[in-house]
């Protein structure tokens, strides 16, 4: 089991993620805790080094996040980074004060100190990003300016015999051209870390620790089919195997064949030891959806059915111990982590089960971005198809199809979804893209086969790219990839005659169409 950990210990900055992630490029495992862990628990924990990370206050506000300065006395490295900096000045004796002139963006930083341990084959002179209205006035005693740059006199610190060292800078977003060189240094120089952690490590780490956490209990999890539940799901069934139940919903608005596909790799003649449950709730959906045309009153009725039928598979199942959810780090909104209190399921995420109590949540993929997810799942032997899944909504074709919802529609966006993804697979986009589907609109309009009038539905293809999730705009596909598309579906999909692309970025619109 790897041994070498890094803490970052988060202060409300927003790349706080971003530097854990960093480190674990580095091949030491790290994870981000709320400032509020108490100090005997980083003790017991062992760390090889800690990070403070940035946060929007400013140290001399009462309100603001603090930590006991004993911290500074462990022996253990310490990295401060822009407001974390900050902190270890004043926390020091150090003074910090707002800023005359604040920082924003790309700026020049000069290395004053090129021995200094954090800056060793940095260039004198590099370009960091700068987020700030505080600065380091006055540094504390013991400590010596390291960096600076025009308008910021302590652009760095340290006080290598202490082992504290602190950036104004964030070395952990790209914008900053050496960053990864000098976390490179401090958790390798610094913190004498060998760099021994691989995703492999993550997947080994997780099942043994998983292992010794549910004992004998019982599992439940809610697979979905897509990278996240899949990857929590298999890492469970290596951890417990038949200890953990999937309950896989199909709810008839699933992509075409998706629920068979789920059901090949998870099933009873799948590759996974475990027991599965594929409760095939299509005619349910429907009948709750009749005539349902607003949005949000759809996605409700999607979300209260699952969860109807989730708690009747569990009450079915009997009593359970722990559920897993295959949360990954965006979903995370607030990083209290390892509460062990009974959690009511009700507390969490939203669209869980009211009424069965669980003793607790088990979220195995809470440190992880998607795309480390997606490692995680390569090392645990998922099918490259499953781990390489564009993101597909909970509510799925619900909020793909325009006005209410029936079984034909369902039928007619699912044909036409299939085409467009076997031609974006075909024409090698498909890693290349955010998300790409296709929509039915309510509308119909007249068009003219061989001698017929038709009087049918016209299809939404839309393409996107994003890295987040919250803006997005429209992916430029090949002209010929377009022609064949919107010519496959209106020859081959019965009921529609009519194909518009969507070009429209996000915002004014959204990703899915409702
Ligand atoms: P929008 O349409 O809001 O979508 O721009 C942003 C991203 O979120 C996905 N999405 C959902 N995912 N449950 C989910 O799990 C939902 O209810 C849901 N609604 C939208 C959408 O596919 C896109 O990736």
């Amino acid at each position: 089991m790897s041994q070498e950990m890094i803490i970052v210990l988060d202060f409300g900055g927003q790349y706080n993620q971003l530097i854990a992630r960093r480190v674990r490029e580095c091949h030491v495992y790290a994870e981000v805790h709320p400032y509020t862990l108490p100090i005997e628990k980083i003790r017991e924990m062992n760390p090889k080094g800690i990070i403070f990370t940035g946060g929007p206050n400013s140290v001399y506000d009462e309100e603001s996040p603090h930590y006991t300065e004993e911290i500074c006395r462990l022996g253990i490295p310490i990295l401060g980074i822009c407001y974390g900096s900050q902190l270890m000045a004043w926390m020091e004796g150090g003074s910090v004060e707002t800023a005359p002139v604040s920082e924003y963006g790309h700026t020049e930083v000069t290395i004053d100190e090129p021995s200094d341990i954090l800056f060793r084959g940095v260039s004198g002179k590099t370009v960091v990003w700068m987020s700030h209205t505080d600065y380091i006035a006055r540094i504390p005693e013991g400590f010596r300016i390291t960096a600076h740059t025009k308008d910021c006199p302590a652009a760095a610190m340290s006080c290598p015999e202490r082992s504290l060292y602190a950036v104004q800078f964030h070395p952990e977003v790209m914008h900053t051209r050496e960053g990864q060189m000098m976390l490179r240094n401090f958790v390798y120089n610094i913190c004498g870390c060998s760099g021994d952690w691989k995703m492999g490590s993550f997947v080994e780490d997780s099942i043994k620790k998983l292992r010794e956490k549910i004992g004998n209990g019982r599992v439940l999890c809610a697979l979905s089919g897509g990278v996240d539940s899949s990857v929590a799901a298999v890492l469970l069934s290596k951890a417990v195997g038949r200890q953990l139940t999937c309950v896989f919903v199909d709810h008839g608005l699933l992509r075409k064949n998706e629920g068979d596909e789920v059901e090949a790799v998870f099933g009873p003649n799948g590759h996974y030891e475990l027991n599965f449950i594929r409760v095939n709730a299509q005619q349910r959906y429907y009948d709750k959806l009749a005539g349902v045309t607003e949005p949000e009153q759809k996605r409700k009725i999607i979300g209260e059915e699952f969860i109807r039928i989730f708690e009747e598979e569990a009450r079915k199942i009997g009593a359970v111990d722990y559920l897993v959810q295959g949360t990954i780090y965006p979903d995370v909104i607030e990083s209290g982590l390892g509460k062990s209190a009974v959690i009511k399921s009700h507390h969490n995420v939203g669209g869980l089960p009211d009424v069965v109590d669980f003793k607790e949540i088990i979220e195995p993929l809470r440190m992880l971005f998607k795309d480390e997810v997606r490692k995680a799942g390569l090392e645990l032997g998922i099918p490259e198809y499953l781990v390489f899944r564009q993101p597909f909504p909970g509510p799925g074709l619900g909020v793909r199809i325009v006005g209410d919802i029936t079984a034909e529609k369902v039928r007619i966006v699912q044909d036409a979804d299939a085409i467009f993804r076997e031609e974006i697979a075909k024409a090698g986009l498909d890693r290349g893209l955010g998300q790409y589907f296709a929509a039915l609109t309510n509308m119909r309009s007249v068009g003219v086969m061989g001698d017929f009038r038709t009087y049918d539905y016209a299809v939404v293809l839309r393409a996107v790219n994003t890295t987040d999730f919250m803006t997005a705009d429209a992916a430029q596909l090949p002209w010929e990839v377009m022609a064949k598309v919107t010519n496959r579906i209106v020859n081959e999909v019965n009921g529609v005659n009519r194909c518009l692309w969507d070009l429209t970025s996000k915002p004014p619109a959204t990703i899915e169409l409702e």
